[in-house]
């Protein structure tokens, strides 16, 4: 396993700047530099400019929850990919609460991401299915057609360097989510990467790094990081607790420690 493990902190709509700066102090204090893992952190809009200017940039990065997919204009309200490229190294594209809540459709989901590429930003796309396509046996399906039409500006270079996050958003808590059982949603990412590798090869596929995206902690993280195919985790609730979150990267490291590549 050469590729870094990606733990992302996803805060969602909570913490104003002065929460979110000693969220950040406190994760300084407790989180270690780990040549193998990358960590992320995913504020709100209005706290990654103060938040980039307090960060030591070797032990995390900034990723942005959202931006629009033109770079300029009369688009009262939204900020655009190119005002966020010298604040965040990443941007969360696709989110099950963008596509239920704000109606992001597949086509919305694609220009956001080309928009990304085109900016410099790595994209991090969720896809996922509900619990009502779950079981009517439509996850494969679904899946096929978000990647197919995110993916579809894309060269073989971009998707490589790319993260896709699984979320399966009957296991997401904003959803009232249960918890998947590491080895229900093996398969599912197994079949994300082979879709990658059906459609830009296998070089891409072996390269892009997929996330488990459903809830995770401190207590349940190991068994999604043991799965094959699994590159690291989007983190939602439990990334708000700073024992929690610095449980979950000290999890992945001890993992890769074991494994013998620290
Ligand atoms: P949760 O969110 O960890 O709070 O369930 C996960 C997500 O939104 O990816």
């Amino acid at each position: 396993m050469n590729k870094r493990t990606l733990i992302v902190g996803n805060w969602k709509m909570h913490m104003n700047t002065s929460q979110a700066s000693m969220l950040l102090h406190r994760l300084h204090e407790r989180i270690k530099i780990h040549r193998n893992i990358e960590v992320v952190l995913a504020p709100s809009m209005l706290v990654l400019q103060p938040l980039s200017m307090q960060i030591d940039r070797r032990k995390f990065r900034l990723a942005a929850q959202n931006a629009y997919h033109k770079d300029e204009g009369a688009f009262t309200g939204e900020v655009s990919f190119t005002m966020l490229q010298d604040l965040a190294h990443y941007v969360i594209i696709g989110h099950s609460e963008r596509r239920l809540y704000f109606h992001e459709d597949l086509d919305l989901v694609r220009d956001k991401v080309a928009a990304a590429v085109r900016n410099g930003i790595m994209p991090i796309l969720c896809v996922g299915e509900t619990d009502h396509e779950r079981k009517a046996g439509e996850t494969r399906q679904l899946l096929h057609d978000q990647l197919t039409t995110a993916l579809a500006n894309l060269t073989a270079s971009d998707v490589e360097e790319m993260v896709i996050a699984y979320e399966p958003v009957w296991a997401i808590s904003t959803f009232g989510g249960q918890l998947a059982k590491p080895s229900d949603v093996a398969k599912d990412m197994e079949f994300i990467r082979k879709q990658v590798a059906d459609l830009y090869g296998k070089r891409a596929a072996s390269r892009v790094r997929i996330l488990y995206g459903g809830s995770v902690d401190d207590q349940t993280v190991r068994g999604y990081l043991e799965i094959e195919d699994c590159d690291g985790v989007l983190v939602g609730g439990a990334s708000l607790n700073y024992h929690k979150f610095s449980g979950i990267v000290d999890a992945a490291y001890r993992m890769r420690h074991e494994s013998g590549d620290e």
